[in-house]
Order: structure tokens, then C-alpha cells, then sequence
């Protein structure tokens, strides 16, 4: 039985719908739990070893992922794998449509009860965001049908909660939980007042930071609407007082020297090349003196062998991920101090993930995974 989140818009499934669910997420862990070991041992035996007699060295991550996915083995899997991400959306999809109105109905009356929505339907969109359907999810993150649409956010909430079974939690908030305990012991000078989440989409790890430090006031921004909405309802739903505006990262509005603390999870692989500088210049624009920038995303390659930086590639060439190759091979360190930090602040480290240490409740989780989170940042100088 899976742990879910405890509000009536979270979308729930017939047992057919259900039935379909489970075998996405069994294939899944199938995929990444014993398919995906054998490609390295196909890589280890074969592939390396012929890369070395012709090159006379050994490959890199990119030449890793070309010769990899010229193997029928790999081949398989990154089409498995593919139409794996297609039937999750189309399960869940069918799901959500069937109820959308009645969840957005749901999740409209308890707007208000705590925090506040913000939305600008003036905003534009990013165009890294409209040309493709980011992680293969028809229309994106921002697609709306009708009025006070829902349907993204509920469809997000929907697949965390599968497809993480319970590993970060009920609420799905581990990252958070986790790196908020982890700023409060690291800092404990920051006292905050004022933080920040960029990329929230539904506020899962916008949360924490207000149970974490109660004294600051939380805001979560993104650019979609329909996933502020679901986070502005779940947050009332959980009685947390976080507030939610739609704005985009690179130029949010807020006043200079606002945060104490300004975080992302899983953002900064989502923007581009031109976004991603005018994202941490923002940061720094925003931070107060002394203030704490700190984005949590996959590993950077340097943290990797060239083995495991080279499986990013189904991301990047079947998953609508076009950034992701660039931005994890990129120094964010020079990033971050072109961009206005000092390089003697930067921050890279994993921050230990709390809960599977605290509650381990959770045997069926895919191996590996929410055990340690990769963070990088820098400090405002005071
Ligand atoms: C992978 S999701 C983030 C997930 C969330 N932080 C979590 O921990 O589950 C990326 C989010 O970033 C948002 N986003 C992308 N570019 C943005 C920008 N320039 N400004 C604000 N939000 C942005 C997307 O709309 C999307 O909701």
C-alpha cells in the first residue's frame, strides 16, 4: 500500500488506472535496479575495452553515451525506458482528466485558509519551456485547460507520489526536510527571516523550510500557474503559511537584498545557457548581505566517473532535457563568481538525506535513491 499525501485533490485512480500505475513503476525499478547494472558490465567487458585498443585511452562521458547507444543491449533500454516515461503520463493523464474539475473544485475551496497565491497572468513563458515538453509531459508544466486549472500540479503530486513509493516521505519533502535541518546546523547565523525557493511547482520542498524556521516568512515563485494553484491549496491543506507567486527566477520582482536564504531543487538543469547567469545574478540581487544561495540538483559530472556522468544521456536525448549534459559539465563555481558570488564562499557537498536514516520504513525503495543530497551555492558577502 502506497503512503500518500492527506488532501481530497490529490487525483486517485480506478483499479485499472492503479493497476497501470504499478506496472510503470515495477518496470521502472526493473529498469534501474537490474537492467541498467548489466549495461555497465557490458560497458566494463566490451564497449571500454574496445574504445582503448583503437583510441589508445580511455573515454569520456560523451564518448561513453555515443558508443553505448550503438549497443543493442542499451538500445533496449533507452527504448523501454522511453516508452515507460510516455505510459506514466498517459496513465496519470487519463486519470487527472477524468476528474479535473471536481480536484480543481476541491482544491479552490480551501484557498485562502493560510499564505497566499500571487499569479501574473501578464508573465511569459520561457522558451525553453514551450519548445519542448519538458521530461516528455505533453504541454509542460504550464498547460492549462480551464479556468483555475489544476491539472499539472495534481499530475506532478500524482508521480512524485508513485514513483518515489514513500522514499521522501508521505508529503515527498525529503530534499527539503532535509537541507533546511542541514542550513540550520551549517548557519546557525543566518537566523532568516525572509527565504526564498525558485522552480517550486507544487511547494513539496517550499514547506519544510517554514516547519525548519518558523520565524521567516517562505515564498515559493515558479512560472506555472496551474502548479502554484495546487501548491497554494496543498499548503492550506497542510496548514503550512507559505506564500506563492508566479514569477520567473531570472527577474522576479522582489525588491534588492530581500532573503536571507534562497534555494532551488531540481531547477537549474531545467533552464538554458542565456537563463541560467541572469537566474544567479537575480540571486544575488535579492540575497541580503551575509544571505545563503544553495540549489540542489543531480551530482555536476566532476562529482561522477565518466561511467555514471554518461547515463545523464537518456535525459538529455529522450527526455526533452536538451540542458542538462551542459549544465552538469559546467564549472558552477565560475558560474556563481561571474555571476557575483566571491569564489572563496562556493559550497558543493551531499547533504545527508534524514529520512530514510531516521524512519528506513521503506524496503521497496529504488536503491540508491534519496540517500544524500548534492547541493552547490555561495554566500552574499556581508
Ligand atoms: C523539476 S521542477 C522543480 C521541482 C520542485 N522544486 C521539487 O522539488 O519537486 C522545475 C520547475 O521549475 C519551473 N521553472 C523553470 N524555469 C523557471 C524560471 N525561469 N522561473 C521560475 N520557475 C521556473 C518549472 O515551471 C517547474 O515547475
Amino acid at each position: 500500500m502506497l503512503p500518500l499525501p492527506q488532501y481530497d485533490f490529490l487525483p486517485t485512480g480506478t483499479h485499472d488506472e492503479e493497476a497501470r500505475e504499478n506496472f510503470c513503476r515495477g518496470l521502472a525499478v526493473k529498469l534501474a535496479a537490474d537492467i541498467r547494472p548489466s549495461l555497465k558490465t557490458l560497458f566494463e567487458t566490451e564497449v571500454k575495452p574496445a574504445f582503448e585498443a583503437e583510441h589508445g585511452r580511455e573515454p569520456n562521458f560523451r564518448e561513453i553515451a555515443k558508443a553505448m547507444r550503438r549497443q543493442t543491449k542499451a538500445k533496449i533500454w533507452y527504448r523501454l525506458r522511453t516508452d515507460n516515461q510516455d505510459r506514466m503520463y498517459s496513465v496519470t493523464g487519463d486519470m487527472i482528466s477524468r476528474q479535473a474539475k471536481t480536484l480543481t473544485d476541491r482544491a479552490l475551496s480551501v484557498f485562502g485558509t493560510t499564505g497566499s497565491l500571487t499569479l501574473d497572468p501578464t508573465l511569459e513563458m520561457p522558451r525553453y519551456l514551450t519548445e519542448v515538453d519538458i521530461h516528455r509531459k505533453p504541454g509542460g508544466y504550464h498547460h492549462e485547460d480551464f479556468e483555475n486549472d489544476i491539472s499539472p500540479g495534481a499530475q506532478y503530486d500524482r508521480t512524485i507520489a508513485v514513483h518515489n513509493m514513500g522514499s521522501q516521505g508521505i508529503n515527498n519533502d525529503d530534499p527539503a526536510h532535509s537541507i533546511a535541518n542541514w542550513i540550520h546546523a551549517t548557519y546557525p547565523q543566518l537566523e532568516p527571516t525572509q527565504i526564498l525557493d525558485m522552480g517550486c511547482t507544487i511547494g513539496n520542498n517550499t514547506l519544510p523550510y517554514k516547519s525548519v524556521f518558523p520565524d521567516a516568512t517562505v515564498y515559493g515563485v515558479d512560472v506555472s500557474a496551474p502548479c502554484l494553484r495546487y501548491a497554494h491549496a496543498r499548503a492550506c491543506a497542510l496548514g503550512t503559511d507559505v506564500h506563492f507567486q508566479q514569477a520567473n527566477a531570472q527577474q522576479t520582482g522582489f525588491a534588492d537584498n530581500t532573503f536571507d536564504i534562497i534555494v532551488s531543487r531540481i531547477l537549474l538543469h531545467e533552464t538554458s545557457a542565456s537563463a541560467l547567469p541572469q537566474v544567479i545574478q537575480e540571486c544575488y540581487r535579492l540575497l541580503k548581505p551575509g544571505g545563503l544561495m544553495l540549489h540542489c540538483d543531480a551530482p555536476q559530472f566532476d562529482a561522477l566517473t565518466p561511467y555514471q556522468a554518461s547515463l545523464r544521456d537518456w535525459d538529455a536525448t529522450c527526455n526533452n532535457e536538451p540542458f542538462m549534459m551542459t549544465v552538469y559539465d559546467m564549472s558552477l563555481k565560475d558560474l556563481y563568481s561571474n555571476n557575483g558570488f566571491s569564489p572563496e564562499t562556493y559550497i558543493q557537498t551531499f547533504v545527508p538525506g534524514r529520512y530514510i536514516a531516521e524512519k528506513k520504513i521503506d524496503p521497496n525503495a529504488t536503491p540508491g535513491f534519496s540517500e544524500s543530497y548534492f547541493v552547490t551555492g555561495a554566500l552574499k558577502s556581508a
